[in-house]
């Protein structure tokens, strides 16, 4: 039995042994290749086991010790530690444990703040932005009018004259700050004034960086904006979910927003396995953790510069760089590609002003959220950087075994789920 396949792995080969296979490849593909996803984690054996228990069986629509069922007076405990513990780490007056992901609890801010038709100013998704701030693909684009600010072609950093431009111009109800592809930090306070200059809602999606919050390694958003929303699962290294927090005067409208506006009964193992990672987030060692994603992420950054990659911005704040690869001459899909081949999972991305439909890109995403659990160092990136520059120029395909080779003597070094933890 291993705590990475949940309490009963033996029980589920016995019944399918169809799914039993795919979570241990999965294993064996975590542990046989490197995760540079950005918005990826590896997470803990105690916050897996918080996922994979019977918790999972309890319908519990409401708030603790208002529910609309029998029985919920233990799950209840889960889930007041867990609004308690956040409270406690982001400073926050109010939380929310139930969104069921990201999107489920920007869902909610704009079912709280805005009716049907009403405006919201959001950063572009080609400029680092995501689908629910707006694009016509999401519901926020849909049934919402969504105006966007981007980054200054100078600096390819979030352009403040613009946002304030577009702000008087068209007073939106709510504002976001935050996006998937900002390498920066972002200035809260600059929104803040924006947002009281126009008496608009200020919302920051913190999805991305919410976890090198809670390591005190960034500037939190929490005492600037209205409601702060974010996933779980990124460098935050919890149950794949959404959370909020936010000030005590949104606090029941927001509430409303996440049940019964939107969602229905809450997933009460994945409330309860978001507790144990805030628990783990408020620890010396998480913190530590959170300096280090980003002396690595800088690292990584510098070691693809140095193998002609331009980094967006000049550089990196944060848990993620974004790389042009124009200059070497290849797409953000053929990297992506080549990449893939040699065990190195990463994803193409948009860069500012990209000149390449999405599906292609010119750009690259990498991130150091799963790497630096596993406990690699700025000399791994060193090490990372040359193989992805190997990786990328490998145009027919001839390096890849060896290259993969050599992730796999790296990632031998600093293992995901080492074995001497999980069989
Ligand atoms: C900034 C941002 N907001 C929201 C989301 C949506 O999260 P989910 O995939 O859990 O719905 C993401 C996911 O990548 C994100 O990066």
């Amino acid at each position: 039995m291993s705590q990475f396949y949940g309490p009963d792995f033996d029980e589920l080969q016995a019944v399918d042994p169809e799914i039993a296979a795919v979570l241990t490849d999965e294993v064996a593909r975590l542990r046989g290749g490197l995760q540079l996803i950005a918005s990826e984690n590896l997470t803990s054996p105690a916050v897996l086991a918080a996922l994979g228990s019977t918790l999972s069986n309890k319908y519990a629509e409401g708030y603790p010790g208002k529910r609309y069922y029998g029985g919920c007076e233990v799950v209840d405990r889960a889930e007041t530690l867990g609004i308690e513990r956040a409270k406690a780490l982001f400073g926050a007056d109010h939380a929310n444990l139930q969104p069921h992901s990201g999107a489920s609890a920007n869902l909610a801010v704009y079912g709280a703040f805005l009716a049907p038709g009403e405006k919201v100013l959001a950063m572009s998704l080609p400029h680092g932005g995501h689908l629910t701030h707006g694009t016509k693909v999401s519901f926020s684009g849909k049934w919402f009018d969504a105006v966007h600010y981007g980054v200054a072609k100078a600096t390819e950093d979030i352009d403040y004259d613009q946002v304030r431009d577009l702000a008087r111009e068209h007073r939106p109800k709510l504002v976001i700050a935050g996006g998937s592809a900002i390498p920066r930090l972002i200035d809260f306070a600059a929104f803040r004034e924006i947002c009281d200059e126009i008496g608009a809602i200020f919302m920051v999606d913190a999805a991305h960086f919410i976890g090198l919050v809670a390591g005190g390694a960034i500037p939190s958003p929490v005492p600037y904006a209205d409601v702060v929303t974010f996933t779980t699962h990124k460098v935050l290294r919890g149950p794949r979910g959404g959370m909020l927090v936010c000030k005590a005067e949104h606090a029941a409208k927001l509430d409303k927003a996440v049940f019964p506006m939107m969602q229905g009964g809450p997933l009460m193992h994945a409330v309860a396995a978001k507790a144990v990672a805030l628990k783990e987030a408020a620890t010396p060692e998480f913190q530590a953790y959170t300096r280090q994603v980003i002396t690595n992420s800088i690292a990584l950054t510098d070691g693809l510069a140095a193998e002609g990659m331009r980094p967006i911005t000049g550089g990196t704040d944060t848990h993620l760089a974004l790389l042009d690869l124009q200059g070497i001459g290849v797409t953000g899909a053929e990297a992506e590609a080549r990449c893939a081949a040699a065990s190195i999972v990463l994803n193409k991305n948009a860069i500012p002003y990209d000149p390449q439909p999405p599906s292609v890109a010119s750009g690259i995403r990498v991130g150091t959220p799963s790497v630096t659990t596993q406990g690699m160092d700025e000399a791994a990136m060193k090490e990372i950087a040359g193989l992805i520059g190997r990786a990328v120029r490998d145009t027919d395909g001839t390096a890849a075994a060896g290259i993969a080779a050599d992730v796999s003597t790296l990632v031998a070094r600093a293992p995901a789920y080492p074995r001497s933890t999980a069989h």
